[in-house]
């Protein structure tokens, strides 16, 4: 895919991602108030809906997940891509 990822969350905040380690320090990295706790991949706090799109891991994640939720602290953006961040 030609340029940056363009990453929308809980559809309102849109940004593109700037090759940052993962996913979760890409959200923070825009001040989103972004679960997490482990960054390890074995917690779940981390766990988002995957609402479109496609991700790539970067770490293993050690969870059982559904096919439409990722970790953010194991992947980065493969494609375009909207999450949704549960109880914000
Ligand atoms: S922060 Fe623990 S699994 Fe992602």
């Amino acid at each position: 895919m030609a340029g940056p990822s363009r990453i929308k969350v809980n559809h309102h905040h849109t940004f593109y991602y700037q090759y940052e380690p993962t996913l979760l320090d890409a959200m923070e990295a825009q001040e989103i108030p972004a679960p997490y706790n482990c960054r390890g991949g074995y917690c779940g706090c981390c766990k988002v809906r995957l609402l479109d799109g496609e991700v790539e891991y970067v770490q293993e994640s050690l969870l059982d997940l559904q096919d439409d939720e990722v970790l953010t602290c194991c992947c980065i953006p493969k494609t375009h891509i909207e999450l949704e961040i549960p109880d914000e």
